[in-house]
């Protein structure tokens, strides 16, 4: 594992945004495993400005996001849909047929899983971008005594329906099912970008990088990956030696 630190959030958000547009630029036809939720949005807004200055190209790029919650609509204000049109497709060259997230208005959802496993077979990704739970969750694979290898659908914990509750009007308002990428796929991304920020996640930092592989840290797993970048900032490093 290569664990990087950052003295500010600025300074991390321009390192990952610049190892995308270096393998973009080695690259133009790569793929990349995208997140969503808080820890992304400034690597975003550093690669539509890299984008704008014509350092960074998606036009020839794949893209899958993780994950989707189940039920809500791309046009939902809360759908990780519409979050990424937002906060990075409306703004880049992307081109809409290569961006793919799961489905969650499918009227099949087990078909929609394995439509999604197929198309990651279909075109692997070459780096992962992952943000953590404070669980110690990734996409959003939940702790639990065994984990799923491919893309499945998720009951939520409580306690990450309410962490994302701040982006509701109430915790009930949060979807109580997801669709994910499962623990198998991130893991063949030929490189994972695990980014952590902030004093509250110092904790499950050092718990997912330095204790136990085990599926009730599902980020531990990550232990167990060859290419895995982390960048972190000084609070989210804290506790780390
Ligand atoms: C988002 C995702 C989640 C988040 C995690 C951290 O696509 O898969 O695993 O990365 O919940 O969320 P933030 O960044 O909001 O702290």
């Amino acid at each position: 594992m290569n664990i990087l630190s950052f003295n500010s959030k600025e300074e991390l958000d321009q390192h990952a945004a610049g190892l995308f547009a270096g393998l973009l630029a080695r690259n133009p036809q790569a793929t990349l495993g995208l997140a969503t939720g808080s820890t992304p949005t400034g690597i975003y807004e550093k690669m539509i400005k890299m984008h704008q200055q014509g350092k960074l190209s998606l036009k020839e790029a794949t893209t899958f996001n993780l994950d989707e919650y189940v039920g809500l609509p791309p046009e939902h204000d809360q759908s990780y849909a519409y979050y990424m049109n937002k906060h990075l497709f409306d703004h880049v060259d992307a081109r809409r047929d290569s961006i793919y997230l799961p489905n969650g208005m499918a009227l099949d959802l087990d078909a929609e899983c394995a439509r999604y496993d197929q198309l990651l077979a279909e075109k692997p990704i070459d780096i992962q971008l992952l943000g953590l739970g404070h669980n110690g969750h990734i996409g959003f694979n939940e702790p639990d005594d065994s984990l799923r290898g491919g893309t499945h659908i998720v009951e939520l914990q409580e306690e990450t329906r309410e962490a994302n509750a701040r982006f509701f009007a109430s915790v009930e308002d949060v979807p109580a099912k997801a669709v994910t990428m499962g623990i198998g796929s991130i893991l063949k991304a030929d490189t994972i970008l695990l980014v952590v920020k902030g004093a509250d996640k110092a904790e499950i930092v050092k718990e997912a990088l330095t204790g136990p592989i085990t599926t009730q840290c599902p980020a531990s797993l990550l232990q167990t990956h060859a290419k895995v970048i982390v960048l972190l900032d000084h609070e989210a490093g804290r506790l780390l030696d």
